[in-house]
């Protein structure tokens, strides 16, 4: 049926990670990323101590890089803990950091999930980034421990988190668009369970609800992921991060086997053929969040 079948796609987190660069550079909002800084540099100018920073799911290091870069403008001192569990990300974080931990900074990369981070009196940081991972694991454990880890005055900085919102585009035909339209539910469906959130909530939304509780203060920027061909042809490697998309739909649909095998792989070959033809538009819906509890 298709002369690239879903077989034929190989997942590679670290070339995935790459391939989304110029995608997230495009989304992520360079306004709150400022605020975020100078909300850094504001706290170290007030502690006269080295920053404590952690990142959760550091990927390949680009959100650590950008942030060391910025605190070495601004002259300040950073401990950076980056939390990366996948071993082929980390080994990619880990050499990003040898060329970063130079004194007086520390890079310390751990092979830890958030979820089994040690909490107590001793541990705190001054901030904590999150950047398109807090949609991957139960979001309010999650923010109970956030919580513990940023008693004072702390930050959460978690851009590029998904709200649900997977648009594909041009229009099919009447059959694959109802097919997809059931391939999307069940991918959503997944966030849900990863989350552990009730279906119809949005993580973005569920973090700043939980942060507005607290009386913190809130911004929040909508940063779409947008994916389409210019000239008829895409960005760098863009073609293989929505590819790999694509195939995390279409696994998700075949693990639940609800829709029939004819119709997955019809859906599968026309949007292949579509992003091999580079006309697939592709488009998700997410939100930075900088938050600062005080
Ligand atoms: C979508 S990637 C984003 C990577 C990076 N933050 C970026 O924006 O390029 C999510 C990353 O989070 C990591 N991750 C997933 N679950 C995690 C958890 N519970 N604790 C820490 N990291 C996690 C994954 O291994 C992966 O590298």
């Amino acid at each position: 049926m298709s002369n690239f079948p879903r077989t034929a796609h190989t997942f590679n987190y670290p070339r995935y990670l790459k391939a989304l660069q110029s995608v997230s550079a495009r989304a992520q909002s360079d306004v709150l990323y400022q605020r975020f800084i100078e909300a850094l540099v504001a706290r170290a100018d007030e502690t006269k101590a080295p920053l404590r920073l952690l990142e959760i799911g550091a990927g390949r290091g680009d959100q650590m890089q950008r942030i060391l870069d910025d605190m070495a403008t601004h002259d300040t001192a950073v401990h950076y803990t980056a939390l990366e569990p996948q071993s082929e990300n980390r080994a990619v974080t880990e050499s990003v950091a040898e060329a970063y931990a130079t004194p007086p900074h520390t890079v310390t990369v751990q092979p830890t999930s958030l979820l089994d981070v040690t909490t107590g009196d001793e541990i705190s940081y001054d901030a904590i980034v999150a950047r398109s991972v807090l949609d991957l694991m139960p979001l309010h454990e999650a923010l109970t421990t956030i919580e513990a880890l940023i008693p004072e005055n702390g930050l959460l900085y978690a851009p590029l988190t998904f709200a649900m919102g997977t648009k594909l585009a041009p229009y099919p035909s009447a059959r694959t668009a109802s097919t997809e339209h059931k391939i999307a539910s069940i991918y959503h469906n997944s966030v849900y369970q990863k989350t552990e959130l009730e279906d119809g909530a949005y993580p973005p939304q569920e973090i700043v609800h939980w942060a507005n509780k607290r009386n913190a203060r809130v911004a929040m920027r909508g940063s779409d992921w947008v994916i389409a061909p210019s000239k008829k042809t895409y960005v760098q490697d863009e073609a293989y991060a929505l590819q790999s998309i694509l195939a995390f739909m279409h696994d998700e649909a075949e693990q639940l086997d609800t829709i029939p095998h004819p119709d997955l792989d019809s859906w599968w070959a026309t949007r292949m053929r579509m992003l091999h033809n580079n006309t697939l538009i592709y488009t998700a819906n997410q939100f930075d969040l900088l938050i600062q509890f005080d």
